[in-house]
Protein backbone atom coordinates (compact mmCIF):
# COMPACT_ATOMS: atom_id res chain seq x y z
CA UNK A 1 0.00 0.00 0.00
CA UNK A 2 1.67 3.62 -1.11
CA UNK A 3 2.76 5.52 2.01
CA UNK A 4 0.05 8.06 1.37
CA UNK A 5 -2.70 5.38 1.98
CA UNK A 6 -1.34 4.36 5.50
CA UNK A 7 -3.65 5.25 8.55
CA UNK A 8 -3.51 5.88 12.41
CA UNK A 9 -5.33 3.51 14.92
CA UNK A 10 -8.98 5.24 15.52
CA UNK A 11 -9.47 7.47 18.30
CA UNK A 12 -10.98 5.36 21.23
CA UNK A 13 -14.32 7.16 21.73
CA UNK A 14 -14.36 6.34 17.94
CA UNK A 15 -14.35 3.31 17.58
CA UNK A 16 -16.52 2.26 21.14
CA UNK A 17 -19.22 4.52 19.73
CA UNK A 18 -19.34 3.20 16.40
CA UNK A 19 -19.21 -0.20 17.59
CA UNK A 20 -22.81 0.71 19.12
CA UNK A 21 -23.75 1.69 16.11
CA UNK A 22 -22.65 -1.18 13.67
CA UNK A 23 -26.08 -1.91 12.52
CA UNK A 24 -26.74 1.63 11.71
CA UNK A 25 -23.77 2.90 9.84
CA UNK A 26 -23.99 -0.77 8.17
CA UNK A 27 -21.15 -0.21 5.30
CA UNK A 28 -20.49 3.51 6.34
CA UNK A 29 -18.58 2.33 9.26
CA UNK A 30 -15.55 1.69 7.57
CA UNK A 31 -13.38 4.57 8.97
CA UNK A 32 -9.85 5.05 8.40
CA UNK A 33 -8.41 8.01 10.30
CA UNK A 34 -5.44 10.17 10.45
CA UNK A 35 -4.05 12.32 13.18
CA UNK A 36 -2.89 14.95 10.59
CA UNK A 37 -3.26 14.73 7.05
CA UNK A 38 -3.73 17.30 4.01
CA UNK A 39 -7.00 17.08 3.25
CA UNK A 40 -9.32 14.37 3.89
CA UNK A 41 -10.61 14.21 0.35
CA UNK A 42 -7.45 13.79 -1.27
CA UNK A 43 -7.08 10.00 0.17
CA UNK A 44 -10.24 9.19 0.02
CA UNK A 45 -10.12 10.07 -3.53
CA UNK A 46 -7.19 8.05 -3.84
CA UNK A 47 -9.32 5.18 -1.89
CA UNK A 48 -12.10 4.95 -4.21
CA UNK A 49 -9.60 5.28 -7.36
CA UNK A 50 -8.40 1.77 -6.04
CA UNK A 51 -11.60 0.47 -5.55
CA UNK A 52 -12.69 1.03 -1.92
CA UNK A 53 -16.53 0.47 -1.71
CA UNK A 54 -19.26 2.73 -0.64
CA UNK A 55 -19.22 3.87 2.67
CA UNK A 56 -15.10 4.00 2.85
CA UNK A 57 -14.68 7.30 4.97
CA UNK A 58 -11.60 9.01 6.20
CA UNK A 59 -11.37 10.91 9.45
CA UNK A 60 -8.74 13.13 10.50
CA UNK A 61 -7.81 15.28 13.43
CA UNK A 62 -6.61 17.98 11.76
CA UNK A 63 -6.03 19.19 8.06
CA UNK A 64 -3.17 20.70 6.61
CA UNK A 65 -4.49 22.06 3.23
CA UNK A 66 -8.34 21.76 3.75
CA UNK A 67 -10.15 22.60 0.66
CA UNK A 68 -13.05 24.57 0.49
CA UNK A 69 -15.72 25.26 -2.57
CA UNK A 70 -13.95 27.59 -5.27
CA UNK A 71 -10.87 26.71 -4.92
CA UNK A 72 -10.56 28.22 -0.66
CA UNK A 73 -8.62 26.78 1.54
CA UNK A 74 -10.54 25.04 4.61
CA UNK A 75 -9.48 26.04 8.52
CA UNK A 76 -8.85 22.98 9.95
CA UNK A 77 -6.70 23.08 13.21
CA UNK A 78 -6.16 20.27 15.56
CA UNK A 79 -9.31 19.09 17.45
CA UNK A 80 -11.40 21.85 16.44
CA UNK A 81 -13.28 20.54 13.75
CA UNK A 82 -15.10 17.14 11.70
CA UNK A 83 -12.90 16.71 8.90
CA UNK A 84 -14.25 13.53 7.27
CA UNK A 85 -14.68 12.42 3.41
CA UNK A 86 -16.54 9.65 2.23
CA UNK A 87 -16.71 7.52 -1.02
CA UNK A 88 -20.01 6.53 -2.52
CA UNK A 89 -20.32 5.22 -6.01
CA UNK A 90 -23.27 6.23 -8.04
CA UNK A 91 -26.49 3.32 -8.89
CA UNK A 92 -27.86 3.55 -12.19
CA UNK A 93 -28.68 6.75 -14.09
CA UNK A 94 -26.43 9.78 -14.11
CA UNK A 95 -29.65 11.74 -13.07
CA UNK A 96 -29.27 11.48 -9.06
CA UNK A 97 -25.58 13.25 -9.32
CA UNK A 98 -26.47 16.44 -9.76
CA UNK A 99 -28.90 15.76 -6.31
CA UNK A 100 -25.46 14.51 -4.55
CA UNK A 101 -24.12 18.20 -2.78
CA UNK A 102 -27.79 18.79 -1.65
CA UNK A 103 -28.65 15.36 -0.64
CA UNK A 104 -25.45 15.07 1.52
CA UNK A 105 -26.20 18.70 2.89
CA UNK A 106 -29.42 17.00 4.45
CA UNK A 107 -27.70 14.51 5.52
CA UNK A 108 -25.11 16.42 7.71
CA UNK A 109 -27.64 18.78 9.14
CA UNK A 110 -30.04 16.04 10.14
CA UNK A 111 -26.97 14.06 11.86
CA UNK A 112 -25.75 17.45 13.37
CA UNK A 113 -29.17 18.03 14.56
CA UNK A 114 -29.48 14.66 16.33
CA UNK A 115 -26.25 14.62 17.65
CA UNK A 116 -25.87 18.31 19.52
CA UNK A 117 -29.89 19.30 19.52
CA UNK A 118 -28.90 22.26 17.24
CA UNK A 119 -30.55 23.89 15.11
CA UNK A 120 -28.48 23.42 11.71
CA UNK A 121 -29.82 25.17 8.59
CA UNK A 122 -28.65 24.96 5.05
CA UNK A 123 -27.81 27.75 2.85
CA UNK A 124 -27.54 26.66 -1.45
CA UNK A 125 -25.40 24.96 -2.35
CA UNK A 126 -23.72 23.50 0.38
CA UNK A 127 -23.49 25.78 3.70
CA UNK A 128 -24.05 24.63 6.73
CA UNK A 129 -25.13 27.96 8.65
CA UNK A 130 -27.36 28.30 12.09
CA UNK A 131 -28.54 32.00 13.70
CA UNK A 132 -29.56 35.12 12.89
CA UNK A 133 -27.87 36.38 11.22
CA UNK A 134 -26.43 33.38 10.09
CA UNK A 135 -22.98 32.58 10.49
CA UNK A 136 -21.35 29.33 8.60
CA UNK A 137 -21.05 26.10 11.06
CA UNK A 138 -19.26 24.05 7.86
CA UNK A 139 -19.67 22.96 4.48
CA UNK A 140 -20.00 20.05 1.97
CA UNK A 141 -17.41 19.55 -1.06
CA UNK A 142 -18.02 16.88 -3.12
CA UNK A 143 -15.66 16.17 -5.83
CA UNK A 144 -16.26 13.24 -8.57
CA UNK A 145 -13.73 10.41 -9.18
CA UNK A 146 -13.25 8.73 -12.48
CA UNK A 147 -12.46 9.83 -16.07
CA UNK A 148 -14.53 9.68 -19.27
CA UNK A 149 -18.06 9.67 -19.38
CA UNK A 150 -18.71 8.18 -16.31
CA UNK A 151 -18.17 9.05 -12.34
CA UNK A 152 -17.41 5.90 -10.63
CA UNK A 153 -17.28 7.59 -7.36
CA UNK A 154 -18.08 10.94 -5.78
CA UNK A 155 -16.19 12.09 -1.80
CA UNK A 156 -18.49 13.68 -0.14
CA UNK A 157 -15.72 15.84 1.99
CA UNK A 158 -17.60 17.44 5.25
CA UNK A 159 -16.25 20.26 7.12
CA UNK A 160 -17.58 21.13 10.70
CA UNK A 161 -16.69 23.55 13.18
CA UNK A 162 -17.21 21.77 16.39
CA UNK A 163 -15.17 23.86 19.10
CA UNK A 164 -13.73 27.55 19.39
CA UNK A 165 -10.75 28.28 17.54
CA UNK A 166 -9.09 31.53 16.03
CA UNK A 167 -10.51 31.65 12.71
CA UNK A 168 -8.51 33.55 9.99
CA UNK A 169 -9.49 37.56 10.27
CA UNK A 170 -11.53 36.70 6.65
CA UNK A 171 -13.75 34.62 8.09
CA UNK A 172 -14.06 35.92 11.72
CA UNK A 173 -17.55 37.46 11.50
CA UNK A 174 -19.10 34.84 9.84
CA UNK A 175 -18.14 31.68 11.01
CA UNK A 176 -19.08 29.88 14.37
CA UNK A 177 -18.96 26.22 15.96
CA UNK A 178 -21.23 23.97 17.85
CA UNK A 179 -19.86 24.71 20.96
CA UNK A 180 -20.24 28.69 20.43
CA UNK A 181 -23.87 28.49 19.58
CA UNK A 182 -24.49 25.81 22.84
CA UNK A 183 -22.17 26.97 25.19
CA UNK A 184 -21.36 23.33 26.01
CA UNK A 185 -19.12 20.83 25.03
CA UNK A 186 -20.01 18.47 22.17
CA UNK A 187 -19.16 14.76 21.84
CA UNK A 188 -17.30 14.10 18.33
CA UNK A 189 -17.31 10.35 18.36
CA UNK A 190 -21.18 10.68 18.51
CA UNK A 191 -21.21 13.72 15.72
CA UNK A 192 -19.01 11.24 13.76
CA UNK A 193 -21.30 7.94 14.05
CA UNK A 194 -24.73 10.42 13.26
CA UNK A 195 -22.89 11.63 10.63
CA UNK A 196 -21.81 8.30 9.52
CA UNK A 197 -25.61 6.86 9.64
CA UNK A 198 -27.04 9.54 8.68
CA UNK A 199 -25.20 9.64 4.82
CA UNK A 200 -26.06 6.15 4.80
CA UNK A 201 -29.42 6.31 5.49
CA UNK A 202 -29.88 9.68 2.59
CA UNK A 203 -27.16 8.19 0.32
CA UNK A 204 -29.96 5.31 -0.26
CA UNK A 205 -32.69 7.20 -0.70
CA UNK A 206 -30.93 8.83 -3.32
CA UNK A 207 -29.99 5.92 -5.19
CA UNK A 208 -33.50 4.53 -4.86
CA UNK A 209 -34.50 8.18 -6.37
CA UNK A 210 -35.90 9.24 -3.63
CA UNK A 211 -35.78 13.00 -5.09
CA UNK A 212 -39.23 14.17 -3.53
CA UNK A 213 -38.03 13.32 -0.02
CA UNK A 214 -34.52 14.65 -0.35
CA UNK A 215 -35.74 17.74 -1.88
CA UNK A 216 -38.81 18.60 0.49
CA UNK A 217 -35.60 17.98 3.48
CA UNK A 218 -33.53 20.52 1.57
CA UNK A 219 -36.53 23.00 1.43
CA UNK A 220 -37.45 22.51 5.11
CA UNK A 221 -34.04 22.94 6.66
CA UNK A 222 -32.59 25.40 3.77
CA UNK A 223 -36.27 27.29 4.03
CA UNK A 224 -34.98 31.08 5.39
CA UNK A 225 -33.00 31.06 1.96
CA UNK A 226 -35.90 30.32 0.01
CA UNK A 227 -39.14 32.07 -0.87
CA UNK A 228 -38.62 35.36 -1.73
CA UNK A 229 -35.32 36.25 0.13
CA UNK A 230 -32.84 38.61 -1.42
CA UNK A 231 -29.95 37.37 -3.23
CA UNK A 232 -27.61 38.45 -5.41
CA UNK A 233 -24.54 36.54 -7.36
CA UNK A 234 -22.67 36.93 -10.39
CA UNK A 235 -23.31 35.74 -13.89
CA UNK A 236 -20.84 36.02 -16.40
CA UNK A 237 -18.82 38.84 -14.44
CA UNK A 238 -22.25 40.56 -14.61
CA UNK A 239 -23.57 41.59 -10.44
CA UNK A 240 -27.13 40.26 -10.39
CA UNK A 241 -29.77 40.87 -7.97
CA UNK A 242 -33.02 38.52 -7.15
CA UNK A 243 -34.79 36.82 -5.04
CA UNK A 244 -34.37 32.86 -4.57
CA UNK A 245 -37.86 30.85 -4.66
CA UNK A 246 -37.00 27.72 -4.58
CA UNK A 247 -34.84 25.02 -5.97
CA UNK A 248 -35.97 22.59 -8.35
CA UNK A 249 -35.52 18.50 -8.69
CA UNK A 250 -32.21 18.63 -9.69
CA UNK A 251 -31.05 20.85 -6.99
CA UNK A 252 -30.70 24.24 -9.05
CA UNK A 253 -31.85 27.29 -7.54
CA UNK A 254 -34.54 28.95 -9.09
CA UNK A 255 -34.37 32.80 -8.84
CA UNK A 256 -36.56 35.78 -9.76
CA UNK A 257 -34.51 38.67 -11.38
CA UNK A 258 -35.34 41.50 -13.29
CA UNK A 259 -38.87 40.48 -14.58
CA UNK A 260 -37.83 36.67 -15.53
CA UNK A 261 -36.93 33.61 -14.21
CA UNK A 262 -33.11 32.07 -13.72
CA UNK A 263 -31.88 28.62 -12.52
CA UNK A 264 -28.52 28.95 -11.09
CA UNK A 265 -26.36 25.37 -10.76
CA UNK A 266 -23.35 26.66 -9.09
CA UNK A 267 -21.37 29.55 -8.19
CA UNK A 268 -21.73 31.63 -5.13
CA UNK A 269 -24.58 33.20 -4.09
CA UNK A 270 -24.87 35.91 -1.55
CA UNK A 271 -28.20 36.56 0.52
CA UNK A 272 -28.92 39.62 1.85
CA UNK A 273 -30.86 40.08 4.73
CA UNK A 274 -29.74 36.99 6.54
CA UNK A 275 -26.08 36.40 6.31
CA UNK A 276 -23.58 39.05 7.15
CA UNK A 277 -21.62 38.35 3.69
C1 LIG B 1 -16.88 24.81 1.73
O1 LIG B 1 -17.72 25.28 2.48
O2 LIG B 1 -16.26 25.51 0.93
C2 LIG B 1 -16.62 23.32 1.77
C3 LIG B 1 -15.68 22.94 2.88
C4 LIG B 1 -15.39 21.46 2.91
C5 LIG B 1 -14.32 21.10 3.92
C6 LIG B 1 -14.17 19.62 4.10
S1 LIG B 1 -13.21 19.19 5.53
C7 LIG B 1 -13.18 17.54 5.01
C8 LIG B 1 -12.95 17.56 3.52
N1 LIG B 1 -11.54 17.68 3.22
C9 LIG B 1 -11.25 18.79 2.58
O3 LIG B 1 -10.11 19.14 2.20
N2 LIG B 1 -12.36 19.53 2.41
C10 LIG B 1 -13.53 18.87 2.95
Amino acid sequence: MPARLTFDPLPQDVAETLAVSRTRVGAFGNVRYRAEVDSTNDLAIDLAAAGAPEGTAVLAGAQRAGRGRRGRSWFSPPGAGLYLSVVVRPVGPADALPLVTLASGVAAARALHTATGLGVELKWPNDLVTGRPWRKLGGLLCEAVGGGATVDAIVVGIGVNLRPAAYPPEIADRATSIEDELGRPVDRALVVCEMLASLADVTARLWRRERRWICDEWRRLGRAGLGGAAIRWTEQGVARRGVARDIDDEGGLMVDAEGRAHRLVGGEVFWERLSRE
